[in-house]
């Protein structure tokens, strides 16, 4: 299942293996450029959390040139949401919205997967229809705040999961799983990383626990293991992956010996031969530099696709790929300002810089406003 290496029929000679199609688990991609989940906080939330309006069609749409689209983060469940006007894909209204999502991305060539999530003790009972956040243990994040619409506010103290909320929220994630195929995905990510639950699982800062899902490093992994295990009886192996985050202090969560802990995981993901690994190599959104895990170990042990995220620029991701260290290379906030980044990472042209203010806003403005080459050379003259 290990990506293809050689160079596919139809692909230009000469060009890096970058841009040459590829193969996923299942999946055919046309490049090996991929998008990276992002948040972006512009469905419906009115309507119940719905995503697929114009704009979020049109921002997909946009973006199809990437090999492989890897959907903004979607809860599970209403207790997963984490954010303001995050999408949700427990119901059948938000299915719809993907459906004409998925629908306009492979109409324009490209892939596009589930970013499936559960936020656990990352929110506030604002953010979650009143309920309290819930945890591997009932321990607050320190220095994490929750942004609602009354504005930023502290993150409460989680409630500790019964072994009954356990297995309730891996069925969430199988049944988001079944709802990513009905809403026509290509498949789904398993969002482990970033210290969300299944991250608050894995790494004992936020897991105290002392009966079969903490202590050991077996016991930890055993939540995540857990889901990938319902999500794969529900639609294969072939259409899953999982994004980690070893070494990232987001969300206030570190562990204590990160090279065993993922060594073991990473270990238990290949006997269940799933598509992909996706690793954010060092602190999300930040420094790459950060020692106690090595990256290289985990892509040799894993027999399926590994996608590198975190601060690649043209270059890096050319030599990513070209020297094996990587099948394919995930950009994020590039994509969030370079609607047609594979164009321009294949020319060489010039990127746009994106604009963190209009992030999470909503709205067009910063979402499906970022120029491409084609509209810029219209502006020119
Ligand atoms: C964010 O909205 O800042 C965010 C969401 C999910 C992530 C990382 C960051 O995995």
């Amino acid at each position: 299942m290990q990506a293809n290496h050689a160079p596919a029929a139809g692909s230009q000679a000469g060009e890096p293996r970058l841009f040459q199609p590829a193969r996923i688990g299942c999946i055919d991609i046309a490049n090996r450029v991929v998008m990276a989940p992002l948040t972006r906080s512009r469905a419906d939330e009115a309507a119940g959390d719905v995503p697929g309006s114009d704009m979020n069609v049109e921002y997909y749409r946009q973006r199809s040139g990437a090999g492989l689209i890897i959907s903004e983060g979607t809860q599970v469940s209403p207790l997963g949401k984490g954010y303001m006007a995050t999408p949700g894909i427990y119901s059948d209204a938000q299915v719809d919205g993907w459906r004409r999502i998925t629908h306009a991305v492979h109409e324009a060539g490209s892939k596009i997967l589930a970013q499936i999530w559960h936020v656990g003790r990352i929110t506030h009972p604002d953010l979650t229809g009143g309920a309290q956040p819930i945890a591997p243990s009932a321990i607050a994040p320190r220095d994490v705040v929750a942004y609602t619409h009354g504005g930023k506010v502290e993150i409460p103290l989680p409630q500790a999961m019964s072994t009954q909320q356990i297995a309730e929220v891996v069925g969430q994630f199988r049944h988001a799983a079944a709802n990513a195929l009905r809403a026509g995905f290509d498949g789904v990510e398993i969002h482990g990383a970033n210290g969300y639950l299944i991250d608050q699982f894995l790494r004992d800062g936020a897991n105290r626990r002392d009966d079969a899902y903490g202590g050991s490093v077996a016991a930890r992994c055993r939540f995540a293991l857990e889901i990938v295990d319902a999500v794969v009886a529900e639609i294969g192996a072939a259409r899953v992956g999982i994004r980690l985050s070893p070494l990232t202090p987001f969300n206030d969560l570190a562990d204590s010996n990160p090279q065993l802990t993922f060594d073991h995981l990473v270990e238990q993901l290949d006997r269940r031969g799933i598509a992909f690994v996706h690793f954010i190599e060092g602190a999300t959104g930040g420094s790459r530099d950060i020692p106690g895990f090595d990256y290289a170990r985990a892509r040799k042990s894993f027999r399926g696709t590994y996608i590198a995220n975190n601060g690649y620029d043209r270059s890096m991701a050319i030599d990513a790929v070209e020297s094996g260290r990587a099948d394919a290379v995930a950009f994020g906030r590039a994509f969030i300002a370079n609607p047609d980044l594979v164009q321009r990472l294949r020319s060489g042209a010039a990127l746009n810089t994106p604009n963190p203010q209009t992030f999470y806003t909503p709205g067009p403005v910063g979402y499906t406003d970022y120029p491409s080459l084609d509209d810029q050379a219209v502006a020119a003259c």
